[in-house]
């Protein structure tokens, strides 16, 4: 799929210049957790994409000095070098090779900053890999035509994005996309995601989403060694009947507006995310004391006004709270009185659902 010989650069290629994406964070209401190769999904998945959680990059481009077949490039993550990201993208673009060829006619140099605090314990993987595939497809359309339908470039964006971090592949639509072939919505496949923004009901389309930074740390394992771990999980064939059972009644949540039905979903599936890391050998456990202390709080206050608020959680500690705009102002009082203090250093991220990246001058 998408490999081309003949997408190569004749060697004598003068081209230079730069590309540049803003791609968005997302946030998973059904989660993917487990894979097969070459990183494709054991279920399918439906996130949210956010506005201000995004990650910029531009890739700036010219032929090589001296002729060589493999990759050539730097990268800098906020102007500094980091040895770390740069093996993981270099890696990632030898991986890409058969798919554009020119890369190995070019040197690339890589810049990538995100919006938010890198200590802030927020998964960047996905707006980043996201971020650079974009650039990579801008690329190939401007070297050599193609990609000119705005379907086709996103499409084979989110394929390539995929490669770099499964989630990723979901970064690269507005509002909301599916990942992972389901009968719920016929066009979704495993190799690319599919953007719904379509469908949504406004009250999801512009709802609100505040990030409990509850840790800045690392986490202690990565998302790829808990993907790894499904592999052995007794739970794991349950696990993927689950959340391909539950995209239908997501789905028609998200149309017609159901806030209840979308948050008993988007909790279930948040904790059946962290029950799967406890039932898994070696077990892990990512969540701390303050993100079960806001929880409780959570629930307790939605008991007592009714209002819709409901948490979702990452492979970390911080707790997404997921609550429609029109309710916005008591949501965020009550945020602001009872659940900041529960934060490192009182620390949050004010995010939004989005419209998606968008290619910068
Ligand atoms: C819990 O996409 O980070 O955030 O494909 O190995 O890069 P790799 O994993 P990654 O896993 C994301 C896991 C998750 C759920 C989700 O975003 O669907």
């Amino acid at each position: 799929m998408y490999q081309n010989k003949d997408l190569i650069l004749p060697p004598n290629h003068q081209q230079v210049g730069t590309v540049s994406w803003q791609a968005p964070s997302n946030i998973a209401i059904i989660k993917y957790w487990g894979k097969r190769p070459v990183q494709l999904p054991k279920n399918p998945s439906l996130s949210l994409s956010l506005t201000n959680a995004h990650t910029i990059c531009s890739i700036s481009y010219q032929p090589k000095q001296i002729p060589s077949p493999g990759i050539s490039m730097s990268f800098s993550f906020e102007g500094q070098p980091n040895p770390q990201f740069a093996e993981r993208l270099k890696k990632y673009l030898e991986s890409l090779v058969d798919i554009f060829p020119f890369i190995t006619r070019l040197h690339l140099d890589i810049n990538s900053r995100n919006s938010f605090p890198h200590s802030s314990g927020i998964a960047s993987s996905a707006s980043a890999m996201c971020a650079i595939a974009l650039c990579l497809c801008s690329m190939e359309h401007r070297f050599f035509d193609k990609l000119k339908d705005d379907k086709a470039f996103r499409r084979k964006a989110s394929f390539v994005a995929r490669l770099g971090s499964g989630s990723a592949a979901r970064s690269v639509f507005s509002t909301a996309a599916i990942w992972g072939k389901t009968t719920a919505y016929p066009e979704c496949d495993d190799r690319w995601a599919v953007g719904i923004e379509k469908l949504l009901h406004p009250s999801f389309a512009n709802a609100k989403n505040r990030i409990m930074i509850v840790s800045e740390a690392q986490k202690a394992v990565s998302s790829s060694k808990g993907h790894a771990l499904m592999e052995q999980n007794p739970f794991a064939p349950t696990r993927y009947s689950l959340a391909k059972s539950r995209l239908n009644p997501l789905l028609s949540a998200l149309q017609s507006g159901d806030w209840k039905l979308f948050g008993s979903i988007c909790e279930q599936e948040a904790l059946d995310l962290h029950a799967l890391m406890m039932s898994s050998t070696p077990s892990f456990i990512l969540m701390l004391p303050n993100t079960l202390e806001i929880i409780n709080r959570i629930r307790k206050f939605r008991k007592a006004t009714k209002l819709h608020l409901y948490f979702t959680l990452d492979a970390g500690p911080n707790v997404h709270i997921l609550y429609p705009n029109h309710q916005a102002e008591k949501v965020e009082n009550f945020l602001d009185q009872y659940i900041v203090g529960l934060c490192e250093r009182k620390q949050y991220i004010q995010d939004a659902v989005g419209s998606g990246p968008v290619q910068l001058q």
